[in-house]
C-alpha cells in the first residue's frame, strides 16, 4: 500500500458512504489504468480519438488562425498527436512561440517537455505540475495563448464541476487568449454504448482495475471478481455512467477505519460519468461561465466536435 493523504482518504470515504457509492475517477490512472486507457483509444468501437484526430487533420490551421495565439497550454500532457498537429500549424504560420505543458504527474512532465524542446527548438517550452481542476493559476498571466482540454475530457467532469472549471476559465482569459475544448456529441445509444462496453472487454478491466489502485493506495481489501463492469447512456442526463455492480454480496474496509461496508448482491459503485454534448448545451454552459463559442468544426457523422471559446467580451 502507498501513504494515502488525509485529504484523499477523507474524499475516498465520503463517496463510498454517498446514498449511491462512488469512487473518483481519477483514481483510474495508476500505470495500468493509463496503458488501459491508451488500448480503449485504439478499439473499433472507441470512435472519440480517430475522429478528434480526423477534425485536426482537416482543421488545424483554420484554428490556429482562429485563435490566432501564439502559446499552446495543454492540459493533461498525453494527446502527442493530436498537440503536434496544432503546433505545426502554429510553426507553419509563423506563430509558434511558447508551449505549455501542464501535467499533475512531475517525471512525466520531465520527459515529456524535454522531448517537445527537442521537436520545436524555435518555442520556448515549460512544464507546470498541477491539477488542471485546482492549479490552473500556475499558468500565470496569458497573452495571445490557446488553452487546449482535448479527448472530451471536460464531459468527465460532473455539472458543478464543469461550471467551476469553466469560470476559471473565463477568470484566466484575456481579450487574445482562448479556448479549446474536445467535445463528444450526443448519438445513438448503440454507438454510445459499444465505445463504453467493448466486445474486448478492454473497458470492463480499464474500469475494475480501479478497485485494484483504490486497493493499493488505501487498503480498502475490494474483491475484484465480486464485481463486473456495467455502462449505459442516460439520455436524459446525457451522459454515459460507468458503474462497478456486485455480482454476489461482498464487503471491503473503509478507508480511514471503522466498520467494513457491505453490498448486496446487485449493488452498485458509479465510477465515472462521461458528459455527451450538443452546439447548444455547449453554447449554454459556456454563456453561463461568461464565455462565448466562436469557433466549430466537427467530423463529417458530427460524433465530436472542437470549440473554440473565447471571453463573452471577445
Ligand atoms: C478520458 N475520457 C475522455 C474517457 C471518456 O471517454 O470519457 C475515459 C474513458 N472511460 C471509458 N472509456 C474511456
Amino acid at each position: 500500500m502507498t501513504s494515502a493523504s488525509i485529504d484523499d482518504t477523507a474524499a475516498v470515504r465520503a463517496g463510498l458512504l454517498r446514498p449511491l457509492p462512488e469512487l473518483d475517477a481519477r483514481f483510474f490512472y495508476d500505470d495500468l489504468g493509463s496503458e488501459l486507457l491508451e488500448q480503449i483509444t485504439q478499439l473499433p468501437e472507441y470512435y472519440p480519438t480517430r475522429t478528434e484526430i480526423g477534425i485536426l487533420e482537416v482543421n488545424a490551421d483554420a484554428i490556429v488562425a482562429a485563435a490566432g495565439a501564439e502559446e499552446l497550454a495543454e492540459l493533461g500532457s498525453g494527446a502527442g498527436r493530436k498537440i503536434r498537429l496544432l503546433l505545426d500549424a502554429m510553426r507553419c504560420a509563423g506563430q509558434l512561440k511558447r508551449c505549455t505543458m501542464f501535467d499533475i504527474n512531475a517525471s512525466f512532465l520531465e520527459a515529456s517537455v524535454q522531448r517537445r524542446r527537442d521537436s520545436y527548438p524555435q518555442a520556448e517550452v515549460s512544464g507546470v505540475v498541477g491539477n488542471f481542476l485546482d492549479d490552473l493559476g500556475c499558468l500565470g498571466p496569458g497573452g495571445r495563448r490557446m488553452v487546449m482540454l482535448l479527448a472530451g475530457t471536460i464531459g468527465n467532469l460532473d455539472p458543478a464541476r464543469t461550471t467551476t472549471f469553466l469560470r476559471d476559465i473565463a477568470d484566466r482569459t484575456g481579450p487574445d487568449d482562448s479556448f479549446l475544448v474536445g467535445v463528444d456529441l450526443v448519438k445513438s445509444r448503440e454507438l454510445l454504448e459499444a465505445a463504453y462496453d467493448d466486445a474486448q472487454g478492454v473497458t470492463a478491466k480499464f474500469n475494475l482495475n480501479i478497485l485494484t489502485a483504490v486497493n493499493r493506495q488505501f487498503d480498502t481489501r475490494f474483491v475484484v471478481e465480486d464485481f463486473e463492469h456495467h455502462a449505459f447512456w442516460d439520455e436524459a442526463q446525457s451522459r454515459i455512467e460507468m458503474w462497478l455492480r456486485a455480482v454476489r454480496p461482498t464487503r471491503w474496509r473503509m478507508p480511514g477505519g471503522g466498520e467494513p461496508m457491505e453490498l448486496p448482491a446487485g449493488g452498485e459503485i458509479r465510477t465515472e460519468l462521461s458528459c455527451k454534448y450538443t452546439r447548444s448545451m455547449l453554447d449554454s454552459r459556456a454563456a453561463s461561465a461568461g464565455l462565448r463559442v466562436t469557433g466549430w468544426w466537427t467530423d463529417p457523422q458530427e460524433w465530436f466536435a472542437l470549440a473554440l471559446i473565447r471571453g463573452s467580451g471577445q
